[in-house]
């Protein structure tokens, strides 16, 4: 008899932590390698949040909260979604967990029976796909080409829908491709879902803050306000606080669903962190304007990278809307031969070979759902990714 249950055999390890890792690794031994597959913001915590966290452990809230989040979190959370979203929660209808990736994992647990299939727009963040199949649902992936801005064109969407459809994954600014919904984007994408009322709409929205040239930010429920008894809205405070370390998501949605959800939470985790639930409210309540003086940061280097990666022979790079990556096609290198004899022919072998050459580590667009391409996230040292994009010339032009 296997130890491993049957419902592992469905599911992998997620392969941008392993890229990550295996950077890491490689650093360890004593290769020149220049990780950019780490999805995480460069900069630190700020330091009124740290504050918050010192000032929790002292005042002595390190014991158990409530397995949903403290009242006082909840209640930041809930002032946020109507500052920022035009989005009216109670704090009943908000659950706080150890990061979003928990969020999304409790509401799929909480929600899906087998078969039950979930709409995931294609490319996707990885871990989406995973957790339906754990969850014993059917991932029905669909593809979101470049030529639309690799966003999701309500006709396949319509296309897609069936009888056992349960849930549609949204995730504007999308990882891995950094592309983000437009009002009118959104809207065509909501008006099919008005007609589906038994398909319910999660919103991955957390790189909510992290959009540039004046892009303006929507969320479904906001767009279309008849959906939101069948949204669940999430989002967290990892990317634009600078705190994946501190693991809080949160979400808000009907009572219904987030009490299913806390159930699950409950005979699991329980609470998120008492410690780290003191600094998110300081974090959604204090001082934003770090997060606009980051955001100039990373637009500059969005810019650098698309321009340096243009220059790359096989390569074409779009200009994304937000978020801290770029999906560059990889498809005039694919068929293309190494100096050491080998044929390209995936964006698999493309990144091996950028990892094996010139010691840059990114992610194959395989693992996002949407090949040629590969992902490289820009949320590092300016100077690291002027000479990454330098190696990534070197190793395009030593192909023939
Ligand atoms: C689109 C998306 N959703 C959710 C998460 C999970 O965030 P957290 O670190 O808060 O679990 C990530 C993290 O990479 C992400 O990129």
């Amino acid at each position: 008899m296997s130890l491993i249950a049957e419902r592992l055999l469905r599911i992998k390890p997620s392969p941008t932590i392993a890229v990550s890792q295996k950077a890491r690794e490689l650093k360890a031994a004593g290769r020149d390698v220049i990780g950019l597959g780490a999805g995480e913001p460069d900069f630190d915590t700020p330091d009124n949040i740290k504050a918050a966290a010192i000032a929790a452990i002292q005042r002595g809230d390190t014991k158990y909260t409530n397995p949903e989040g403290t009242p006082e979190l909840k209640a930041a959370v809930a002032a946020k979604f109507r500052r920022e979203n035009d989005l009216d929660y109670t704090p009943d209808q908000v659950i706080v967990g150890t990061g979003g990736k928990q969020v999304i994992y409790n509401a799929l647990m909480a929600t899906l029976n087998a078969g039950d299939e979930v709409i995931i727009p294609a490319p996707f963040w990885v871990s989406y796909p995973d957790m339906v199949l754990l969850a014993e649902g059917e991932p029905v992936i669909v593809p979101c080409s470049q030529n639309n801005g690799f966003k999701l064109r309500p006709e396949d969407l319509e296309a897609a829908i069936t009888p056992r459809t349960r849930w549609i994954i949204l995730n504007s600014p999308s990882n891995p491709t950094g592309a983000a919904y437009t009002h009118d984007e959104m809207k065509a994408v909501t008006d099919v879902l008005l007609r589906h009322e038994n398909v319910w709409v999660l919103t991955d929205d957390m790189y909510e803050h992290l959009v540039y040239d004046d892009f303006k930010f929507v969320s479904p429920a906001q767009v279309e306000p008849a959906l939101k008894n069948r949204t669940l809205t999430m989002n967290g405070v990892s990317k634009a606080y600078c705190m994946t370390g501190w693991r809080i998501g949160y979400a808000a949605g009907p009572v219904k669903l987030i009490k299913a959800m806390t159930t699950i939470q409950s005979q699991s985790t329980s609470n998120p962190s008492s410690i780290s639930q003191a600094a998110a409210i300081e974090a959604l309540n204090g001082p934003q304007d770090f997060i606009a003086a980051h955001n100039a940061v990373f637009k500059q280097r969005r810019d650098l990278v698309v321009g340096l990666l243009n220059q790359c022979p096989g390569l074409h790079c779009a200009t994304p809307e937000g978020a801290f990556y770029v999906y560059p096609s990889c498809a005039g290198v694919i068929g293309k031969t190494t100096p050491d004899g080998k044929k390209i022919q995936s964006d698999g072998d493309f990144v091996t070979y950028l990892l094996e050459s010139v010691g840059v580590a990114a992610v194959q667009g395989e693992a996002f759902g949407l090949s040629p391409y590969f992902r490289i996230s820009y949320a590092t040292a300016t100077e690291l990714l002027e000479d990454a994009c330098a190696r990534i010339k070197r190793a395009c032009e030593a192909l023939k």
